[in-house]
Order: C-alpha cells, then sequence, then structure tokens
C-alpha cells in the first residue's frame, strides 16, 4: 500500500498543529516528524515534548524518525507523547536489536534506517524485528536536497531480500521524492514516502499528495 508521510521539517514551525490538519485533509497517510539531535546528524529540531503537544492535533498517524545517538535513551519519551511508528538508525544504536525490541515493547511499530553509506545488508538481520525500513535517499540532517541514485539500489535489494523470505515490509523512502521521481523511486520497491519540501513547498499541498500518489505503480 502506497503511504505518503509529509515531514514537517519543511513546515512552518510556529503554527505545528494547523500544518499537521492541513496535511490530514489534504489526504496524508502519516506525518512525519524529524527528530535531530546535532550529534548523529548536524542539525537540531525538535523533542518528544513537541510530538505530545502534536498528537491531539491530527489523527493522522505520526511517524517519529530519530536521528539521534543513543535512541534507547529517548524511545520511552516518544512512546508515551503518542509515536505511532519509531525509526531508529542501524548507525546510532548501541544495540540494534534491543533498541527495536524496546520500540515493540511500547506497542510502537519499529522501523529501522540506514544512511545512503551503509550498505542494505545492515538491516538484513533485523527484517524480522520490523514493521518498515528507511532507506535514506539523502545524507539526513537537513531537507530541499537533490535524491542520491545510488540509494535506489538499496530500496531493490531491501524488497529483493523480503520477498526472499516472504516478508511483507514498508520501504520508507525520505529525502528529495518530489513527482518528478517518486515513480521510479515506487518500481524499485519503496511503498512510503516522506516528502517535505515537494508538499509543504507546493501551492496545494493535496494536489502534490494526489500527484505523487498517482504517479506510484507498486507490482
Ligand atoms: C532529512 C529528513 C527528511 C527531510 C526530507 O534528514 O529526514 O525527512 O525532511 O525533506 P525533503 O523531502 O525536502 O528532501
Ligand atoms: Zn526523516
Amino acid at each position: 500500500m502506497v503511504k505518503i508521510s509529509p515531514s514537517i521539517l519543511s513546515a512552518d514551525f510556529s503554527i505545528l498543529g494547523e500544518e499537521a490538519r492541513r496535511m490530514e485533509v489534504a489526504g496524508a497517510d502519516l506525518l512525519h516528524i524529524d527528530v535531530m539531535d546535532g550529534h548523529f546528524v548536524p542539525n537540531i529540531t525538535i523533542g518528544a515534548p513537541v510530538v505530545k503537544s502534536l498528537r491531539p492535533r491530527t489523527k493522522l498517524p505520526l511517524d517519529v524518525h530519530l536521528m539521534i545517538e543513543h535512541p534507547e535513551q529517548y524511545i520511552g519519551d516518544f512512546a508515551a507523547a503518542g509515536a505511532d511508528i519509531i525509526t531508529i538508525h542501524e548507525e546510532a544504536a548501541d544495540d540494534v536489536a534491543a533498541a527495536l525490541a524496546l520500540i515493540r515493547s511500547k506497542g510502537v511499530a519499529a522501523s529501522l534506517s540506514i544512511k545512503p553509506k551503509t550498505p542494505a545488508k545492515a538491516v538484513f538481520p533485523y527484517l524480522d524485528d520490523v514493521s518498515m525500513i528507511l532507506v535514506m535517499t539523502v545524507e539526513p540532517g537537513f531537507g530541499g536536497q537533490a535524491l542520491i541514485e545510488d540509494t535506489l539500489l538499496k530500496v531493490q535489494e531491501i524488497r529483493r531480500e523480503c520477498v526472499r523470505r516472504g516478508l511483507e515490509m514498508d520501504i520508507q523512502v525520505d529525502g528529495g521524492i518530489s513527482p518528478a521521481n517518486i515513480g521510479r523511486v515506487a518500481a524499485c520497491g519503496a511503498n512510503v514516502f516522506v516528502a517535505g519540501s515537494a508538499v509543504f513547498g507546493a501551492k496545494d499541498a493535496a494536489a502534490a499528495i494526489a500527484q505523487m500518489r498517482a504517479q506510484c505503480v507498486i507490482s
């Protein structure tokens, strides 16, 4: 199933509740929340209190992308704040399996991400522990970057491995996704699409989301 997850990194942070509602009305499936700590990535955004205050403002599932070191220390806070999906980075967790188990123990969907330079195989040991894999299609840290083409090979590789194992996996892509490239990315096996600038930067967010959805033909 195709899911579009607008990233609030490109929203107006002074009116996040309204922005969340606007995405819901525009037809988004999830709301992507980028959490950055200034260590794992060279940028700082928001923490669990903001997730908590957004929770009652939208019915959309909250798709929380933790770009932070030692994520295990904060999983409890984000779960309690109302996250529906928590993504951690393979490169950041001290014990990846334990961190994913902790997410699941909170009743939250567990997801694992890799940066552009991390090989696809890095997620293979954890495919049974997650419901989603996030393949970063840009270096994490900032919105508005161009998609790195090589990363699509990893989407293909991970989809192939999931099919081989009979796993129904959500494969999310994040960074540089637009109406111009989403069809190609979907054809590689991705089905969950984060889009920041392409949705929040559009004059008509609903049209942008509909246009992106229309480009995805998932076999
Ligand atoms: C980048 C973030 C992305 C970002 C995507 O580190 O993880 O979610 O907001 O923004 P666009 O779609 O503008 O590349
Ligand atoms: Zn993200």
